[in-house]
């Protein structure tokens, strides 16, 4: 019992403070493409993530120690540190092992596959204990867009974070993806972007039914200058396209459907406009009104 204080006391944060002298090393979707395409090789993937994944992880956890004491100190936000904390313990202790061993390569994968699940609910957690601090201690706005700034990095390195533990998975978990054979990982190679938008728009327009009982139609303008005449496609993923489009639906049908309440027009439908560039692609959702 001793040892383990000792050990919580001394051993980890010193861990923490090694990992997080290194930087995470940025990728991007090409190379995650190229090494996935390339007969991608499991014990390369093990190497780098068994390092990169706990230098993520302490990043993190010494952002978080920087937020007020009194934040760190809500129970849900302690719930989530002792998520990063425990999932730091078990990915360390791969630091030595061999990448030459099966057992040690079959194991790495079952335990990314629990920290992943370990991680599920880390958003609404997180977002809880900010409301908590919020009602307990009220709304500083300094304070408030310092949080707003952890806020931002903690979810974009936990995306980047699941995409790394997610692109290893499904290129060494042996599942064949029989929905989508030609996807590298989660990445899409040919990934079609009016379709993610309806799925995107009927997702939120059954939420808007259920809560609104009515919903805006939704008018899709596609313009493919950079291969006219072929359909708009992308190398992206698509479950990111889907949940960024989705959430700007939400809002769009809001403010439609509360900008008409009470009036007689049928809403005005959702404007999306989808352009693919040489360099760029861009969306442009637009709720109309009636004036
Ligand atoms: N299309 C829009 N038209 C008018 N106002 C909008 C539109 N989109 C967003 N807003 C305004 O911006 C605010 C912030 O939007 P945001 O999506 O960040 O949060 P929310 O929609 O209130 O909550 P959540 O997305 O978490 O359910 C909204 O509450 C709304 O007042
Ligand atoms: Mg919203």
């Amino acid at each position: 019992m001793r040892l383990c204080r000792y050990l919580l006391k001394n051993t980890i944060p010193n861990q923490i403070e090694y990992y997080s002298k290194f930087s995470p090393s940025p990728l991007s979707i090409k190379q995650f493409l190229d090494f996935g395409r390339n007969n991608a090789c499991e014990k390369t993937s093990y190497l780098f993530l068994r390092k990169e994944l706990p230098v993520r992880l302490a990043n993190t956890l010494k952002e978080v120690n920087l937020l007020p004491e009194s934040l760190v100190q809500r129970p849900s936000v302690k719930l989530v540190r002792s998520w990063y904390m425990q999932s730091f313990l078990e990915l360390l202790e791969y630091e030595n092992k061999s990448p030459e061993d099966p057992d040690v390569l079959y194991d790495f994968l079952k335990v990314l596959i629990e920290v992943r699940n370990r991680h599920n609910d880390v958003v609404p957690t997180m977002a809880q204990g900010v409301i908590e601090y919020k009602e307990k201690y009220g709304f500083d706005p300094f304070v408030s867009s310092n949080i707003q700034y952890f806020l931002d990095r903690f979810y974009t390195s936990r995306i980047s974070f699941r995409m790394l533990i997610n692109q290893h998975t499904l290129l060494f978990g042996g599942d064949i993806n029989p929905a989508h054979p030609k996807h590298i990982g989660s990445i899409d190679p040919s990934c079609n972007v009016p379709e993610v938008v309806k799925d995107a728009y009927e997702t939120a327009k059954m939420l808007c039914e259920q809560y609104y009982l009515s919903a805006p139609e939704l008018k899709i303008e596609e313009f493919n200058a950079k291969a006219p005449g072929r359909p708009l496609q992308v190398v992206y993923v698509p479950s990111h396209l889907f949940h960024m489009l989705f959430e700007l639906f939400k809002n769009s049908m809001r403010a439609t459907v509360e900008q008409h309440e009470g009036k007689t027009e049928i809403l005005p439908p959702i404007k999306t406009l989808v352009t693919l560039g040489k360099e760029d692609l861009s969306i442009k959702v637009n709720s109309l009104q009636i004036v």
